[in-house]
């Protein structure tokens, strides 16, 4: 949720529910989006049938859309840069397709090419205000493909709330919309979503040598089922459902399987945050519910991803946090970085111990890793002049099992 959107009378409504209980929003919806934004239920309805139809059987009998093969696809590094460092690019709730998207985007284009970036990552909330109406939506071309034109690298998309929302934008309350981002994925050379969660090495496996281990693997995952500002209607999705307990089964797996240097977790709602959403647990102040809190997306973090991961990469609040590891984290960090199209509200909510954050300019960072060390550049972007200035750089030399030394 955002400035500009709307805050739950109470938790764990459903978005009928919400609705009904609340003439007066139901009038503001139809004013602010238009007569159809009340009729848009039928056509999220629809959408949903659709996207069903689609859906795949994984393993641990979850099931997820996965993307059709079809354009040809940026490819993966395959090795280091001339400074002998993967380069990855990270952006969150960036899809506005406004000025200040295009800002951030044209100074972190020259970043890219100085820093030789090879991968980027958009943490969700990909398509303000409701997600894409079908998987060719011309908003995939004006809120991604044409401000990212240039950074031609695979990008690793993650889905946020307003990917995932019905008719009250940013609920989170209709997950099968999501099934179309992961659909767009066929389209786009840059776009890469195979499927609602996944992980992705680097040098991808195909790469590696005999007795090579991969540099970094990443986590990508649906926070959005358990993070909802409304409850969930579909039992697939239900915070007990088969679509959660599928999910945090293999994250479980693939954190026990990965061979990888570190370990990087990609979920659009964060752990902990010092901006005024909060943290898990505790989400905008809520602390009833299976939903509107986010308790069971706490419960995923610190049961299944503190400690093994060495970073959290969270978008959701449109603030720059790197916050610190700590014994409650069990090592791992929490970075919130979702100003790529909004900035905050200018000051801390929380006190968790930071490294660095800013609440009120809009930026990126840009996350490089090697064999010897992982580093974190934060840049924030000055709108009028599209120039990034290079904010704050943590850098990190112990992987989270055995770490010994942040700097
Ligand atoms: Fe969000």
């Amino acid at each position: 949720m955002c400035d500009d959107e709307l805050i739950p009378p109470r938790a764990d409504l459903t978005e009928k529910q919400w609705l009904r209980a609340d003439a007066p929003l139901a009038r503001d919806l139809a004013d602010r989006w238009g007569p159809q934004a009340l009729t848009l239920h039928r056509r999220t309805l629809l959408g949903g049938a659709a996207a069903g139809a689609a859906l795949a059987v994984l393993p641990f009998g979850g099931r997820q859309a996965t993307a059709a093969q079809g354009v040809a696809k940026f490819p993966f590094p395959d090795g280091p840069n001339q400074k002998g460092e993967f380069a990855v690019l990270v952006t969150g709730d960036a899809g506005t397709g406004g000025e200040e998207q295009l800002a951030v985007t044209e100074a972190a284009r020259r970043v890219c090419r100085d820093e030789g970036i090879s991968l980027a990552v958009g943490l969700g909330d990909n398509i303000y205000e409701n997600g894409p109406e079908s998987d060719h939506d011309s908003e995939f071309r004006t809120k991604f493909e044409t401000p990212n034109t240039g950074i031609d690298v695979p990008w690793l998309m993650v889905l946020g709330n307003h990917d995932c929302s019905g008719l009250i934008p940013g609920s989170g309350g209709d997950p099968s919309r999501g099934d179309r981002e992961v659909s767009y994925a066929a389209s786009s050379p840059r776009w890469y979503m195979p499927s609602r969660y996944y992980n992705v090495t680097l040098p991808s496996s195909e790469g590696q040598g005999a007795g090579d281990d991969p540099v970094v693997e990443f986590f990508a995952l649906d926070t959005n089922p358990v993070a909802s500002t409304v409850a969930q209607i579909s039992p697939h999705y239900r915070w007990d459902g088969p679509y959660m307990r599928a999910q945090r089964q293999w994250l479980d797996a693939a954190l026990s399987a990965s061979r990888a240097r570190w370990k990087v977790v990609l979920g659009h709602h964060p752990y902990l945050n010092n901006g005024k959403h909060g943290s898990a647990g505790s989400y905008d102040g809520f602390v009833i519910g299976h939903y509107t809190s986010g308790i069971h997306l706490k419960e995923l973090y610190e049961e299944v991803v503190c400690g093994r991961a060495d970073l959290i990469l969270s978008g959701h609040d449109h603030t720059l946090q790197v916050l610190e590891p700590t014994t409650r984290t069990a090592g791992t960090r929490q970075i919130v970085c979702g100003a790529a199209a909004k900035s905050g509200d200018g000051k801390a909510h929380f006190d968790h111990p930071a490294a660095w954050e800013n609440f009120s300019d809009v930026g990126f960072m840009v996350l490089k890793v090697s064999e010897r060390a992982m580093t974190v550049d934060t840049y924030t972007v000055d709108v009028p002049a599209r120039t990034a200035h290079l904010a704050h750089t943590t850098t990190t030399s112990t992987a989270v099992a055995g770490r010994s030394s942040v700097g």
